[in-house]
């Protein structure tokens, strides 16, 4: 089935339910310069969800164009898009979740004609701010979902807000199985091993969560969905990547004929990259270096890379967008009016990027020749912020180059150089780079110190090759990269955890000791980047467990921590894994 046929599918089955079908709002959010793009079908409504009237009544459907950045540098896989269209029904209180669960079987299974055997359906496990969800198991029971089918997991996969605040609640996720064999005994929906596809996410919004974090009930009773349309056109298809699907397909053949190197990748970052730039070009957005501007020439500038990765002549660009266009232009026939802007927005971009990236490579060039030449292999913060200051040449580029030149980047100190300098000019959060201490509360800094502590444990389970590679740290969970070259093993992360939580247990002491950086080095102590840091550098020690150059700040004593437990451990790049944790009381 065509992505086109499955969105007219889907809003005449919720038109036909008494749903009243809304246009899509651009993907640049109009009025609303809190975000850098609608991210949601309910991000547009989200006045409604919290009460105001909506004057198509209070049963909506539509298909919202949507752009998550957070991927972006995930783009090239088989799965991660950033632009990407969600199919969505609400209900602004009117019917909750027997209603919404009934109809969203019906879809799958008779007007999709998934099998029902297909199927599998996770439910909020409960907590304190909402008990478990025993209505929304029984309502897939009564659909037809056999019991084994029915999983139960806590907020980190059960829960949907849309960022830090505003209407949330439980959500129920359905999950096509792909029939590849389970990645172990206990593979289930939430592992993540590519067994399970998530398809649709049924929101039960009646919670609210405050500026403090408080989480209070709505005056009404909403339900949000959200159907990903690449991902099921790719499933209902029968094919592996969305790449594969009509959207793409013309771009990446036409993209074939024309490359001189095959890079499979790279022909997907720039089918996926042209038509997300297409979209925001559509909706208004122009390459700049700020905001949203600047997530469009990341993409742009990428694209170009890639172009030149595949040795495609650039005089080819507006045949390859005009291939895109015509994929896509039966879904969105305002891409066809607006070819002529899109066009000179793209190749004036690209013209701009070739100037900048002859200079910028050739600094590179030089950098890395007299790195080499002293036996150095990491580039520091500073070289990578004088190479975006002096010759515009974006980070990301620097990374990916020095990726290449088999050199190690310091993103992590250059993202504070960034923000330093971005301090007056508001950034969008989006646009924030990986890793860092965004912010220190007392969560914070208890991840602070399990990160220090995974990174431990996992040398001692895996081995001394893990090497930490990126950290990104939220009041609710962390997030660790690692160099390491294969998935983990149930086994493996099951030991990490108990190591972890052996040393939680112990009470060790976390101690900070100031020293000279030779000195430091020869005690052992881990750490990212060695040449960023100053000459007297301070060394945290957790009992005998652990050592690292670092800033802080951590906890006193790991006991503060309470229990440790792993989410998720998934691929990040190529040779690198990433795994997400909790802390629990
Ligand atoms: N708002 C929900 C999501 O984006 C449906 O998954």
């Amino acid at each position: 089935m065509k992505a086109i046929d499955i969105r007219n599918k889907y809003l005449k089955f919720f038109e036909s339910h008494g749903h009243t079908v809304i246009p899509s709002a651009p993907v640049i959010p109009e009025n609303d310069p809190s975000v850098l793009f609608t991210t949601a079908g309910m991000h547009p409504l989200v006045p409604y969800l919290l009460g105001e009237k909506h004057p198509a009544g209070t049963r909506l459907t539509d298909y919202q164009k949507c752009i998550r950045t957070v991927d972006i540098d995930e783009v090239g896989d088989n799965r991660h898009l950033t632009y990407f269209e969600m199919l969505g029904n609400w209900s602004l209180g009117d019917y909750f979740k027997e209603e919404s669960i009934a109809m969203s079987y019906e879809f799958l299974t008779k007007e999709l004609g998934i099998s029902a055997d297909k199927l599998s359906v996770t439910c909020f496990a409960g907590d304190d701010d909402a008990p478990r969800d025993e209505v929304s198991y029984e309502c897939w029971k009564k659909a037809g979902i056999p019991e084994e089918r029915i999983y139960f997991f806590g907020k980190d996969d059960n829960w949907w807000i849309a960022g830090e605040e505003g209407p949330c609640g439980p959500d129920t996720e359905m999950f096509y199985d792909t029939g590849k064999p389970k990645c172990s005994e206990n593979c289930n929906p939430s592992c993540g091993c590519g067994k399970y596809v998530e398809i649709w996410n049924n929101v039960f919004m009646e919670y609210c969560k405050g500026k403090d974090g408080k989480i209070t009930k709505l005056q009404q009773r909403n339900v949000d969905t959200g159907l990903g349309l690449e991902r099921m056109a790719m499933l209902l298809q029968g094919v592996e990547t969305p790449f594969e699907i009509e959207l793409f397909a013309p771009v990446m053949k036409k993209l074939e004929s024309l490359q001189k190197q095959d890079f499979i990748q790279s022909r997907r970052i720039v089918a996926e990259h042209l038509r997300s730039s297409m979209m925001m070009i559509n909706d208004g957005g122009r390459p700049s270096n700020v905001d949203r501007g600047y997530i469009l020439r990341r993409l742009l500038r990428r694209m170009t890379r890639h172009l030149n990765k595949l040795e495609i002549d650039l005089a080819k660009l507006p045949e390859i967008i005009d291939t895109s266009i015509e994929a896509l232009k039966e879904m969105y026939p305002e891409l066809e009016k607006n070819r002529e802007t899109i066009k000179s927005v793209i190749i004036e971009e690209k013209d701009k990027f070739m100037k900048t990236l002859e200079k910028g490579e050739k600094e590179f060039e030089k950098v890395v020749t007299k790195l080499k030449q002293e036996n150095k292999i990491k580039l520091e913060a500073e070289t990578v912020f004088n190479l975006y200051e002096t010759y515009g040449f974006p980070p990301e580029m620097t990374q990916e180059l020095a990726l290449e030149a088999a050199m190690k980047v310091d993103m992590e100190g250059f993202d504070k150089l960034f923000q330093e300098h971005q301090e007056k000019s508001r950034l969008g959060s989006e646009a924030k780079f990986k890793g860092g201490l965004a912010s220190t509360g007392e969560m914070e800094v208890k991840y602070h110190t399990a990160t220090h502590l995974l990174n431990a444990a996992l040398k001692v389970i895996l081995g001394d090759h893990v090497h930490q590679k990126g950290s990104n740290i939220t009041s609710e969970r962390m997030r660790f990269d690692f160099a390491h070259p294969a998935k983990m093993t149930n086994e493996e992360k099951q030991q990490v955890e108990d190591l972890v939580n052996e040393w939680i247990q112990a009470g060790l002491a976390v101690t900070a000791q100031e020293m000279p950086k030779e000195d430091a080095l020869k005690t052992g102590a881990e750490c990212m980047f060695i040449e960023k840091y100053p000459d007297v550098v301070t060394v945290y020690s957790i009992g005998e467990v652990s050592k690292e150059l670092c800033g802080g700040p951590h906890v006193k004593n790991t006991s503060e921590l309470g229990h440790f437990k792993i989410k998720k451990e998934e691929a990040s790049s190529s040779g690198v894994r990433r795994i997400k944790a909790i802390l629990e009381n």
